[in-house]
């Protein structure tokens, strides 16, 4: 029996890697699944009080199932900002990548975003845009760019999102090329609560059909933390569970993989712009130093012939 390694996908739970190991794998493909921190379980205590008294006296698991639409995204729109600006986030992020062996001298991180997938077709645009098959490397995020994404409340396989690790290494045709991260700061990120129905924004996609399976869904306990690249080909999986999955995420970089331009390689990011300025550092706040981000500037290093070798 042959064995095709540049294929595999590695799962490690509970990993006793050391913080450069476990970058190393995630460039190299592989994904993380960490138990409930301390921290993170606080997080997601912060998001679920936050949730109950946006949607009171709604349970918000169910809050849709009552809620005209409109009204439904109104609510969202008021509660995912004040979620990412809350200021008990700048304390417990930093304290979640700690606790997971980050450096917080060298590990900068961005703020976190709420999601929300709603069940059935309620609700897949705008505020509660259902993620399509995306690298996070076509929104102009850095090789280096590590995603942490940490479940509020019980999932299922109906409600989780997915990896799809057959194009890991096989490129697929997309549309990055037309995005720029500061162009869509600028045009397109405050009209997401008017985004009902169908979403008009220009996302980055697939042009060419996705090959989605064999596909990985992970299913930690909430405040369990699944670790993955940002260049991972990843999707919102279509809620069919009867209630709404709320989920936190956020991203990391280290600062000497992104001085070195370390990183997953890029086979089919053409965007430009870059989410370097939204980076801060664990234990101070402070963005990453020019040197670290002036590269990226332009957009991912074009080395799309690097993941075919
Ligand atoms: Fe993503």
């Amino acid at each position: 029996m042959r064995y095709d390694v540049g294929r595999m996908t590695a799962i490690h739970y509970d990993s006793r890697l050391t913080d450069e190991e476990r970058r190393a794998r995630l460039y190299a493909g592989d994904l993380f699944v960490y138990s409930p921190t301390a921290s993170s379980l606080r997080l997601v205590e912060l998001a679920r009080d936050m949730l109950a008294e946006a949607f009171a006296p709604r349970d918000p698991l169910f809050a849709q199932f009552s809620l005209p639409v409109e009204k439904y995204a109104q609510i969202l729109a008021t509660l995912k900002p004040a979620f990412i600006h809350h200021p008990a986030c700048k304390q417990l992020l930093p304290a979640v990548l700690q606790e997971l062996g980050c450096d917080p001298q060298r590990t900068y991180f961005d703020v976190p975003r709420m999601r929300s997938a709603a069940s059935g077709d309620y609700l897949t645009s705008g505020i509660a845009y259902a993620f399509h098959p995306h690298r996070d490397t076509w929104y102009s995020a850095p090789f280096c760019q590590i995603n942490w994404w940490i479940p509020v409340s019980h999932i299922t396989a109906d409600n989780c999102m997915a990896f799809h690790p057959h194009h890991w290494s096989a490129p697929l045709r997309n549309s990055s090329a037309q995005y720029n991260y500061q162009e869509w700061n600028r045009a397109s990120r405050y009209q997401a609560a008017q985004q009902i129905g169908v979403d008009t924004r220009p996302q980055p996609h697939a042009l060419e059909p996705v090959q989605l399976d064999p596909q990985i869904r992970l299913l930690p306990p909430p405040g369990g933390v699944i670790v993955f690249s940002g260049a991972q080909l990843h999707s919102t999986v279509p809620n069919t569970s009867n209630y709404t999955r709320f989920s936190v995420d956020f991203r990391s970089v280290h600062v000497d993989d992104a001085v070195a331009q370390r990183g997953a390689p890029n086979i089919d990011s053409y965007c430009t712009g870059s989410t370097m300025g939204d980076y801060l550092r664990c234990s101070d706040l402070a963005h990453l130093p020019e040197h670290a981000t002036a590269a990226y500037d332009a957009g991912p290093p074009q080395r799309v012939s690097a993941a075919n070798g």
